[in-house]
């Protein structure tokens, strides 16, 4: 049985707290890309942030904030332009990188304000899935894997991501194991577990992955190894380097 600290420490992956910040070191999947029109943004929640993808000119998939730095309108209703995505609302134009590029020409020049924006994570697309990196610094290496297309599912569950792994550790704690603080294989299945909230997270199920050039650790005791983990990563932040 674990305490309400340690419940805690598990559950809460917003920004800055101590989990949020383990699973921002990874990249993370974010939709299938099967997901994302060339027309239309698909709107993402991960870790409490709530995301909008969409693709540029070239078809590249780019992640910015859900609301518009202007007056906070919602860019789902934006328009997809090669250059980037557009509010519909006052017309700003946003980069790949959620910079602005164009705005309103009625607005007097002190209110212009060319160095807001909004936020925007880099993001990549391999073997089906748009895979985005929240964290600072350098992403790693993102772990290979071979799917064919078609192979992976993407669920929305409504209990949280550790509800999953628990579940998994007593059904197979024998062949499972940790790759990843949310992505965990048991026999052929590779299970990434993306919290959304504290009460629900999307859960991408594939086969075929390989994963050789991450170090895996037994799902037995799957929630000591988290918040060990968890803990790990937070007395790495603070010590002196
Ligand atoms: S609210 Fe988006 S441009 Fe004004």
């Amino acid at each position: 049985m674990i305490t309400e600290e340690e419940n805690n420490l598990l559950m809460c992956t917003g920004k800055g707290t101590l989990c949020g910040d383990l699973m921002r070191r990874y990249w993370q999947p974010a939709a299938l890309s099967e997901e994302l029109a060339a027309d239309k943004p698909f709107a993402v929640q991960l870790f409490g942030e709530e995301l909008v993808l969409f693709r540029d000119g070239t078809g590249t998939a780019a992640m910015i904030g859900r609301y518009c730095a202007h007056q906070g309108v919602d860019m789902m209703y934006g328009r997809v332009e090669p250059d980037g995505l557009r509010c519909l609302y006052h017309g700003w134009l946003f980069d790949t990188c959620g910079q602005v590029l164009l705005r309103g020409d009625w607005l007097p020049e002190k209110e212009r304000r060319w160095d807001v924006g909004q936020p925007s994570y880099p993001v990549v697309e391999n073997g089906g899935v748009i895979y985005a990196f929240m964290g600072a610094g350098a992403a790693p290496e993102l772990p290979g894997h071979s799917a064919p297309q078609g192979e992976i599912k993407r669920l929305a569950r409504e209990h949280s991501y550790w509800q999953g792994i628990v579940g998994l550790n007593e059904a197979a704690p024998a062949d499972g194991q940790f790759f990843l603080p949310n992505l965990v294989r048991t026999g052929a299945f590779n299970r990434w577990l993306v919290p959304v909230d504290d009460k629900s997270h999307t859960e991408f199920l594939f086969h075929g992955v390989d994963l050789v050039q991450l170090a895996g650790a037994p799902l037995n005791n799957a929630g000591e190894h988290l918040l060990s983990a968890i803990r790990d990563n937070a007395s790495a932040a603070t010590s002196p380097s």
